[in-house]
C-alpha cells in the first residue's frame, strides 16, 4: 500500500460525495468506505503487507483519511437534510408572518391613567397607599368615631386576629390615605390617590366586594371651597367634555365640614331627563368638602393653621356612565369581547 492508493481512495471518496443528492446514496457510501468490510478498512488490513518500519507512518495516515472520509460524509448528510426539508416545504420563507394577538389596557386602567394625568397636569401629586389599613386610618383619624352610624356606610372587611393591637381591616375608601400622608408631611399638600377599595356587599349588576376609587385632596394656608370648585370643574371638564355643567349639592361625610356631593348633567341626556339620570338630568359624581378641623387635629396639625380640600370618587362608576355600561360585574369577568371594544 503506498502514498498513491491513500490519494487514489481519497479523491475517489470525496468526488462519490461530492456528486451524491440523495441521503440514500450518502448511506451506501457511508458503507462502502466506512463500513467493517469497507475500502478504508480493507486498507487497514493489508497493513502487515507494508514494510515493518513504515507501518506507523502508514497507520497515521489511514486514520487522518477515515477521519476526513467521515467528517466529509457528515457534512454532506446535514447540507442534504437541510434542502429537503426546505424542498418539501417545511418552513416557506416567503410565507406571510402570523400577527401575534395583542394585549390591550383594561378600560379601568385606561380611567384611572387619564383621571390621574388631568390631576398632575393640575400640579399634583400621585401616591398610593395599602390596601389592608389600620381601624384607625379607615376611621377613627377620619372622624368616624367607633360606633358611630357613620360606620355602616363604610362596611368593612375586619382581618381577623391581628398580633398588633391595632385592628386591621381590608380598606373601604380610599381616604386613609390622607391620614398617612398628613401624619408623615407638612403643607403644602396635593394628593391624588387612586386603589381597590373593598366592602361586604352582595355581587350584583351595580355592586362589587371590590372596586376602585380615586381620592384628592389639597392642604395649605387659606385653601377655600372655590379652590375645590375650580379644581372639580376643571377636571370633569376634561374628562367628560367641555359642555358638562357640574352643581353641588350639601351632604354630609364626617371628615369634611362642609361636605357636599357633585353632580353632573347627564351626559346620556344631556340634562333633558332620561332612564339613567331618573329624569333628573344630573347624575352623582363624587362626594367632596373642606377637610374637618378634627382630621387635622388627628394628624397633628394646627387645625386653625391650615385649611384643605378633599374628595373621592368612584372609578366604575364614572366608567359605567362615561361608556353607557349597566353592569359592574363586566370589568372584572375578562370576557376579552367587552374588553376588546374600548
Ligand atoms: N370616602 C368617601 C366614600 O368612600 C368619598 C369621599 C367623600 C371622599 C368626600 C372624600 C370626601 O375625600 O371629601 O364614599
Amino acid at each position: 500500500m503506498s502514498n498513491i492508493d491513500l490519494n487514489q481512495v481519497k479523491l475517489a471518496a470525496n468526488t462519490e460525495i461530492d456528486n451524491t443528492s440523495s441521503l440514500k446514496e450518502l448511506g451506501d457510501l457511508r458503507i462502502k468506505y466506512l463500513a467493517r468490510k469497507g475500502i478504508i478498512a480493507g486498507l487497514f488490513d493489508n497493513i502487515n503487507k507494508v514494510e515493518a518500519t513504515s507501518r506507523p507512518e502508514c497507520g497515521k495516515q489511514l486514520n487522518a483519511l477515515k477521519q476526513e472520509v467521515t467528517e466529509k460524509i457528515n457534512q454532506k448528510a446535514l447540507q442534504l437534510e437541510t434542502t429537503q426539508t426546505q424542498d418539501a416545504g417545511a418552513i416557506d420563507i416567503t410565507a406571510d408572518g402570523i400577527l401575534p394577538i395583542l394585549g390591550k389596557e383594561h378600560v379601568l386602567h385606561r380611567l384611572i391613567e387619564d383621571a390621574c394625568e388631568i390631576f398632575t397636569n393640575l400640579g399634583f401629586e400621585i401616591v398610593t397607599g395599602p390596601e389592608v389599613e389600620t381601624e384607625f386610618n379607615n376611621f377613627t383619624g377620619l372622624n368616624i368615631p367607633l360606633e358611630h352610624p357613620s360606620r355602616d356606610t363604610f362596611d368593612t372587611f375586619y382581618i381577623e386576629a391581628s398580633k398588633s393591637n391595632q385592628k386591621l381591616l381590608l380598606r373601604s375608601h380610599t381616604s386613609p390615605v390622607q391620614i398617612r400622608v398628613m401624619k408623615t408631611r407638612k403643607p403644602p399638600l396635593a394628593v391624588v390617590v387612586p386603589g381597590r377599595v373593598y366592602r361586604p356587599d352582595a355581587v350584583d349588576a351595580s355592586h362589587s366586594f371590590m372596586f376602585h376609587q380615586i381620592e384628592g385632596f389639597c392642604v395649605d394656608k387659606n385653601i377655600r371651597f372655590s379652590d375645590l370648585k375650580g379644581v372639580l370643574n376643571l377636571f370633569l371638564k376634561n374628562l367628560f367634555g367641555e359642555d358638562i355643567k357640574m352643581r353641588f349639592r350639601p351632604h354630609f361625610f364626617p371628615f369634611t365640614e362642609p361636605s357636599a356631593e357633585v353632580d353632573i348633567s347627564c351626559i346620556i341626556c344631556k340634562g333633558r331627563g332620561c332612564s339613567v339620570c331618573g329624569r333628573k338630568g344630573w347624575l352623582e359624581i363624587l362626594g367632596a368638602g373642606m377637610i374637618h378641623p378634627n382630621v387635622f387635629k388627628n394628624v397633628g396639625y394646627e387645625a386653625r393653621r391650615y385649611t384643605g380640600f378633599a374628595f373621592g370618587m368612584g372609578v366604575e362608576r364614572i366608567a359605567m356612565l362615561k361608556y353607557g355600561i349597566d353592569d359592574i360585574r363586566l370589568f372584572f369577568e375578562n370576557d376579552l369581547r367587552f374588553l376588546k371594544q374600548f
